[in-house]
């Protein structure tokens, strides 16, 4: 138990990293550990945290643009603390990922260029077209799902998530 408290800040337009993020602040929250999960817009100040962890699904091949911009912004201070990442990908809830996540991961070297985290959690992310403009990006997407290379359901690894969440807890508060 600790009165530290850890920020959980994510970027996402169709929900699925929200969900991650809460999922781990619930995790960490039933450790003990104050929480705050918050989406990276309503973060302004990050001078309460002692340990933050960001959050973004890929974007042809990137993190979204604002959750660069996130970093970039408060990378003095996040350098400063104990910080870790989780990424958020389709490509990780085809079958057999094993071979995807070095791709994940070189998708990930700008994040890492800026800020070494001490732990970086990979995701199954989810295609929901419903919360998705109809543009020539997502028709192609829909194409892939319909030739059955990337999953319509939700494939995300809740257990995967909570066990990341367990070995990040250790990580991030060990300098208390
Ligand atoms: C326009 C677009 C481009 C995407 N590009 C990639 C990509 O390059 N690689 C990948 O693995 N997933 C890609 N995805 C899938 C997202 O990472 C996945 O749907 C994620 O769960 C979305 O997160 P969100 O619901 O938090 O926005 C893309 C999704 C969209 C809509």
């Amino acid at each position: 138990m600790t009165n530290h408290k850890i920020l959980i800040t994510y970027a996402s337009r169709s929900g699925s990293t929200a969900e991650i993020a809460e999922a781990i602040g619930e995790r960490l929250t039933q450790r003990g550990i104050q929480i705050d999960v918050l989406p990276m817009q309503e973060v302004k100040d990050l001078s309460a945290y002692w340990a933050v962890i960001a959050g973004s699904p890929i974007r042809n091949s990137k993190w979204l643009p604002e959750a660069m911009q996130f970093i970039e912004s408060h990378r003095s201070v996040l350098s400063q603390k104990p910080f870790a990442t989780f990424t958020v990908s389709i490509t990780l809830a085809m079958s057999n990922t094993e071979p995807y996540r070095q791709a994940v991961l070189k998708w990930t070297q700008p994040v890492r260029a800026l800020i070494q985290p001490v732990n970086e959690g990979l995701f199954a992310g989810r295609l929901d077209f419903s919360k998705l403009p109809i543009n020539w990006d997502t028709l192609k997407l829909r194409a892939v799902v319909a030739l059955g290379i990337f999953p319509k359901e939700d494939r995300c690894d809740w257990k995967a998530v909570s066990q990341w969440a367990d070995g990040i807890h250790s990580l991030l508060l060990q300098k208390c």
